[in-house]
């Protein structure tokens, strides 16, 4: 069985559907990919945080109202802009699923909550705790696996993000180095398409459903919306893109 998965990251919504971002309706923009996400049909959507750009209740809503008809099985994590108890209280029922480490098919996966309490920037840190869990998990896993969470664990190359990355990184790479299991990890936070490979494992960030951030040589394309496609076959091997969709596309406030 091929697990198709859309991951779709830092929707940024706000309270009012109409009201911009930076000069983007976060709203109207997700409304768009979500039409280009259901025409390619994936058994699962991966919402990787920042799902609201303040933590509004009504945020949470909105975003419930707007992937509730696709009926597709929907997990997510938390991002540095989200509020975790809002998002358990608004975001359980059906098709959201709450729940951190599932199989499907082939694959393990295991969804990692990488925010901490009043960050100074943005940034964000694994504590003891989840380590521990994730490494039991590992040791119990017999499946190719799949590691989501939030914030960047490897370097961008533009500076200021890096300095916003996952705090204590090298703790969780040093344990993923010990399995080979581990094939991917996806990553929100970067608002921008970043694609690594270490120790065989391989790394994507995934642009954000409203604004970019544009690396150096930045090409219009860049600018544009966009979700990940990921068809991961029962072997361990994968095949991903970036899906993108122009402005002209997204409807008008
Ligand atoms: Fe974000």
């Amino acid at each position: 069985m091929i697990i198709k998965i859309a991951q779709i990251t830092d929707t940024h919504l706000l309270s009012n559907p109409n009201t911009a971002m930076r000069g983007v309706a976060t709203w109207h923009s997700l409304k768009a990919i979500l039409g280009r996400v259901k025409l390619k049909n994936p058994d699962l959507l991966l919402l990787t945080g920042d799902l609201a750009d303040e933590g509004q209740p009504q945020a949470y809503d909105r975003l419930f109202e707007l992937i509730e008809p696709l009926q597709i099985p929907t997990y997510w994590i938390p991002g540095n802009h989200d509020r975790l108890e809002t998002m358990n209280e608004r975001l359980h029922q059906w098709p959201f699923v709450a729940r951190q480490n599932f199989t499907l098919g082939d694959w393990s996966f295991i969804l990692l909550d990488s925010t901490i309490d009043n960050p100074k920037f943005g940034e964000g840190y694994f504590s003891e705790q989840t380590l521990a869990n994730l490494e039991k998990t590992l040791n119990a896993s017999h499946h190719p696996v799949a590691i989501a969470l939030h914030h960047h664990p490897i370097v961008t190359g533009i500076d200021w993000l890096d300095t916003i990355d996952l705090v204590n990184a090298t703790d969780f790479l040093t344990i993923l180095e010990r399995f080979d299991r581990v094939k991917l990890v996806l990553f929100g936070h970067v608002h921008l398409e970043v694609e690594r490979t270490y120790n065989g494992i391989q790394f994507y960030g995934t642009p954000s459903t409203c604004t970019q951030v544009l690396p150096e040589n930045a090409i219009e394309r860049d600018r544009y919306p966009g979700f990940r496609w990921l068809e991961l076959n029962p072997d361990g091997t994968h095949h991903s893109q970036v899906i993108r969709i122009p402005p002209h596309s997204i409807e008008p406030c």
